[in-house]
């Protein structure tokens, strides 16, 4: 099936931090339609470098209302990708990627709690930064709890500190290399520093959003079960780079990732549970759960349809799929039974599988 990918146009580039750039993007009249986003989302590029097509996902920063479409993009040493869009990428080009996507995503709809904090480390700050200027308008209390290496790592350092002096937000900044004059929390945060923060809003009023590395989003998932928030509450993304080379998961009973001997029996059929609807379809066992879903009109989110997005996540609940390769799911989504429908397909004479409950 053929990814939907249009050309947008650069037309602006900001710096933010020495590493960090902001770019604008100009969205054509014909569109607006499909590039409409919500606070959260993320598009995902498809960039030709060097004569090879590279796939990246990037979170939006400007917000909604903001009338802008603005991805954030620090680079990564040895980054093929972000090196290539902060420092070589000039003004006035043709850009092509993906509307956006994503199920990350804050609207006053969803969120009915007055409270929201979010946690961020360096540039998971990007889809948390259009989360806040959209919650603002609502007048939601809202904490952000910001690790950066040092107080010259902090994108839009600026544009934060403003919000703080005009009331509408609080921040807690974490450095782990902070400069000798700083006078607040230093070091890593842990599980016992994140729970001590957290505990300072009511967790049964707030909503949680975080973004960055696994480590920092384990320890924040584990201070937040521990003063019994809960999950549903609870919402993350992990743009994780590491890919794994091949996650054998013989052991898995619902996730095999590698080359399936096993082949289902024709007239297999699985049970979706999907924007709050259960049905169940027969499948078409050579064409991927998710194509299946979109030929049966069933609306699945779907975005880069190349395992590098989770737009299409879901967990398996019940039977076998198998995936060729990973794509973007670690070792531990794996064993946690999640798996990417675009790259899914199915393995056993049924199964179950769940869009709307992933954690
Ligand atoms: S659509 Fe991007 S991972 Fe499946």
């Amino acid at each position: 099936m053929d990814e939907l990918v249009y050309g947008l146009k650069l037309i602006d580039k900001k710096t933010e931090t020495s590493d960090t750039s902001t770019l604008v993007f100009e969205i054509g009249e014909e569109l607006v339609d499909q590039f409409k986003y919500t606070a959260g989302q993320f598009v995902t590029l498809h960039l030709m470098i060097k004569g090879e097509l590279v796939k990246r996902s990037y979170s939006l920063s400007s917000a909604p209302y903001e009338n802008a479409f603005n991805i954030t993009i620090k680079k990564i040493p040895g980054g093929k990708a972000s090196g290539f869009l902060v420092e070589d990428l000039e003004i006035g080009k043709i850009v092509p990627m993906t509307p956006p996507a994503g199920l990350f995503t804050y609207t006053s709809k969803k969120i009915n709690t007055n409270n929201i904090t979010l946690i961020a480390a360096g540039s998971g700050i990007t889809p948390l930064y259009s989360i806040i200027k959209t919650a603002v308008l609502d007048e939601k209390k809202i904490h952000l709890i910001y690790c950066n290496r040092n107080e010259d790592n902090v994108i839009f350092d600026q544009e934060i500190k403003a919000l703080v002096e005009a009331g509408k937000l609080k921040l807690t900044s974490i450095f782990s290399q902070p400069s000798s004059a700083w006078e607040g929390l230093r070091g890593r945060a842990n599980q016992e520093t994140l729970k001590n923060i957290c505990k300072e809003e009511d967790p049964t009023n707030t909503h949680y959003f975080m973004c960055g590395p696994t480590g920092l989003m384990d320890a924040t998932l584990s201070a937040l079960l521990s003063l019994n928030v809960d999950k549903k509450q609870i919402h993350k993304e992990d743009f994780n780079p590491a890919i794994y080379d091949q996650v054998e998961s013989e052991d898995n009973e619902s996730v095999f990732i590698g080359d399936l001997a096993q082949k289902s029996a024709p007239g297999s059929q699985i049970t979706v549970v999907l924007n709050d609807e259960t049905f169940t379809l027969d499948i078409d066992n050579e064409k991927t759960i998710l194509e299946n879903l979109i030929e049966n009109d069933k609306n699945p989110p779907y975005s880069c349809m190349d395992g590098a997005c989770m737009a299409c996540m879901a967990k398996i609940t019940d039977g076998l799929v198998s995936q060729d390769d990973p794509g973007i799911l670690t070792e531990e989504s794996i064993a946690d039974k999640e798996i990417l429908t675009c790259k899914a397909k199915l393995a056993s004479q049924t199964a179950k599988i769940d869009y709307d409950n992933l954690f």
